[in-house]
């Protein structure tokens, strides 16, 4: 059963700068919530129960985040503010453990999840890349939970993927399918490659950054070399397992938003807001006036 999850979150947000200068990008807010809030809520919806970030020094707002705070909490309930005082206190469940490890270079993706390796242990787990939200509320499936049922029914690792425009091709890994999957169901893949250009591209379909790997992936890690960028890649030691064992693509059905450049971050904010019962009717009105 998956019940772990590696959250990567030592990346240094230079596409945010400078609102990532001082705080962590992974902190900044969507509406009343910071954007790895709702991925650690993402993965506690699939029925996650140990989270392991993977962090650097300087980001430690994210584990604050998820700690008690007694000032702020004696505080509400002095003051008798229950609504506010909840919305603090139910941040992690009481049967989720959250941990937080080092990686103490920038040495890629792949470098990153296998700082986790010790937590992991010989235990299937999910990926989760904090930069993209995945949105499953107005979907029938939480797509997330699955891509662990697909994973515990075959035993195959399962690879989020969702159609993207040519234009965008070359920001993703994309995957090689001959035939891609409809919305909400999985397919065979034959490989992955990272950030093609459009003539290149096998498909349109993007890696979103959601993963479900089995234990062999991290042994796989320790032996690949650095690849693009002098970088550790995830990619890279998915081509070794691909050649072990079947993979799948797993075709989202929810939306994302990807918080890593600042377009996506505001595309999340709207979003978030018009879904939120304080801010809805604010910003749908706000942004009927703005489009005239
Ligand atoms: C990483 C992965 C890439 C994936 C992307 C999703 O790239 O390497 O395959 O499509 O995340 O956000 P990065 O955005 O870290 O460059």
């Amino acid at each position: 059963m998956v019940r772990k999850a590696v959250i990567p979150v030592a990346g240094l947000g230079t596409r945010v700068l400078p609102a990532s200068k001082a705080i962590p990008k992974e902190m900044l807010p969507v509406v009343d919530k910071p954007a790895i809030q709702l991925v650690v809520e993402e993965a506690i919806q699939a029925g996650i129960k140990e989270i392991v970030l993977v962090t650097r020094s300087g980001k430690e707002a994210i584990e604050n985040h998820f700690d008690k705070h007694y000032e702020i909490e004696a505080e509400l309930a002095r003051k008798g503010k229950t609504t506010i005082l909840e919305s603090v206190q139910d941040i992690l469940p009481s049967d989720v453990t959250l941990m937080a490890i080092r990686q103490p270079e920038a040495k890629g993706l792949g470098h990153a999840v296998l700082c986790a390796a010790a937590a992991v242990g010989n235990e299937p787990f999910a990926v989760l890349l904090p930069d993209v939200l995945v949105d499953c509320d107005d979907s029938e499936t939480h797509d997330l939970s699955q891509m662990i049922t697909n994973f515990n029914a075959n035993n195959a690792t399962q690879v989020m993927v969702e159609h993207v425009a040519d234009e965008d091709i070359s920001k993703y890994g994309i995957a090689d399918c001959s035939e891609g999957p409809a919305a909400g169901s999985s397919a065979s893949v034959n490989g992955f490659i990272e950030k093609p250009t459009a003539e290149e591209a096998p498909s349109n379909l993007a890696v979103v950054g959601r993963y479900v790997f089995p234990a062999r992936i991290m042994e796989l890690l320790k032996d690949t070399p650095p690849g693009a960028g002098d970088e550790v890649q995830l990619t890279d030691a998915m081509d070794t397992l691909l050649k072990e064992q079947q993979m799948n693509v797993y075709r989202m059905s929810g939306q994302t938003f990807d918080c890593g450049n600042k377009a996506g971050y505001v595309e999340a904010v709207l979003n978030y807001a018009l879904k939120h019962p304080e801010t809805k009717e604010h910003t749908r009105a706000l942004i009927k006036k703005l489009s005239v």
